[in-house]
């Protein structure tokens, strides 16, 4: 817990230095808010059931879609952009290796109501911050991005339907789980000819740019976005963190623009975190859709990295006083003394039971105690108790009322 909460407690500060207001939603919701019919692995990791109430429900496998419908309920009494972060716990069935388990949490990172990539800037930039704060650097980490807005305009040229978009992505994304025969095959069974297939897979080899405009031509949308965002990029100093790499589509059906994924540079670990553009998702859900982005960003692979680079910090229990008695009839002198500190705002581990002082000793050290505070018969008489500074041995008697 002190870990999590040393994390948690990063996520939560990042957060709010960018002006984001913390949201959270049931962790139990309709099974029909996670299914989307692209074919999406999340579908199939699902923890679903029926109620006594025979509704079908699922424990959330992530936020966004609880978001979205948040974001439609909330109509036009909010005003945009909505700029909300949660850290929620998530399930998925999924097969436990390395920084995937099936239980974990999330910080998700959101903003509505903004369609230009100046969100998609400030959400990297936010992580980004997060990892300087933990003493990740660009040599230990880096972000992935591309836009699926890429393949939208290979499969337009190839006009293949829109309508299959999300399932192409859902099965691109697979590419380096399965082998690239099976992949050519769901591909084609997706309707798509042999050619776009090649063009398909060909174009998710560029890694530069440059080489994605000799392909496309300087003015399809994706290279407008994916330029203005390096340069973004240059502006907010986080050049040597991003890279292009077309492969980028990432596993959910609702990305329709810009992707990313942060990923660490020796390969060992799975994404860090991911997200991206979701302009089309509240449609979905039977609202006015709204340009959307945003991130989800585990617990479980940053601490794998963290101890890998010998990062993780030493937390221990802090508690600024403890206070003893030293005889079973003084006890309630002890609650007394501890009540007037708690008063104050100062933490205290009050000692419930007589117990010897070398006991009282070990204790302190264990807890990080600055003070010892002694409820002895002789100073109490007099309305005092014995202090002892814990870090330099000095010692002196005080009034109770006069304790700080
Ligand atoms: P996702 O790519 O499925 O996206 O997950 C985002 C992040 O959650 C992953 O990169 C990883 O850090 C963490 N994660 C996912 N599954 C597990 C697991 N089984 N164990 C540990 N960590 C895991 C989403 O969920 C999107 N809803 C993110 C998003 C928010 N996109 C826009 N807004």
């Amino acid at each position: 817990m002190r870990l999590r909460n040393w994390l948690f407690q990063n996520f939560r500060e990042v957060s709010q230095l960018y002006g984001f207001e913390e949201i959270d939603f049931p962790v139990l919701e309709s099974e029909a808010l996670f299914i989307r019919k692209a074919g999406e692995e999340i579908r199939d990791q699902l923890y679903c059931f029926e109620d006594r109430g025979n509704r079908r429900v699922a424990l959330r496998p992530e936020l966004t879609p609880s978001l979205a419908r948040l974001v439609i309920q909330k109509g036009k009494s909010v005003s945009l952009p909505l700029k909300w972060f949660a850290i929620g716990q998530c399930w998925r069935y999924e097969r436990m290796t390395r920084g995937r388990r099936r239980e974990h949490y999330q910080w998700n990172m959101d903003i509505i109501g903004v369609p230009n990539v100046t969100a998609e800037a400030e959400l990297i930039s936010s992580i980004i911050t997060f990892f300087k704060r933990i003493g990740i650097t660009s040599s230990d980490v880096g972000f992935k991005v591309s836009s699926r807005k890429v393949l939208q305009e290979v499969l337009k040229r190839y006009s293949v339907p829109e309508n299959l978009f999300g399932r192409v992505c859902v099965i691109i994304d697979k590419l380096e789980k399965i082998p690239i025969d099976d992949i050519k095959k769901e591909l084609r069974s997706a309707e798509l000819s042999e050619e776009a297939v090649e063009e398909l897979l060909q174009i998710l080899s560029v890694k530069s740019l440059d080489k994605l405009e000799e392909k496309l031509g300087a003015s399809v949308e994706a290279l407008t976005e994916l330029k203005q965002l390096f340069s973004l990029a240059e502006k907010y100093g986080y050049s040597e963190w991003i890279q292009f790499d077309a492969s980028i589509v990432r596993g959910l059906a609702y990305y329709t623009g810009i992707v990313f994924e942060g990923f660490d540079r020796e390969g060992k670990l799975r994404a860090i975190c991911g997200g991206g553009r979701y302009d089309r998702l509240l449609s979905t859900f039977g609202g006015d859709d709204l340009p959307a982005c945003g991130f989800g960003f585990g617990d479980a692979v940053i601490i794998e990295l963290l101890k890998e680079r010998g990062l993780v910090p030493e937390l221990s229990p802090q508690v600024e006083n403890i206070v003893c008695s030293l005889d079973s009839d003084l006890q309630g002198g002890a609650s007394l003394v501890a009540a007037r500190l708690r008063e104050k705002g100062k933490t205290v581990d009050l000692v419930l039971e007589n117990k010897p002082l070398k006991w009282v000793f070990k204790r302190a050290a264990r807890i990080n105690a600055q003070r010892l505070i002694i409820v002895g018969s002789a100073e109490w008489q007099k309305g005092m108790v014995r202090v002892k500074i814990l870090s330099s041995g000095e010692q002196y008697e005080i009034k109770v009322d006069e304790l700080e």
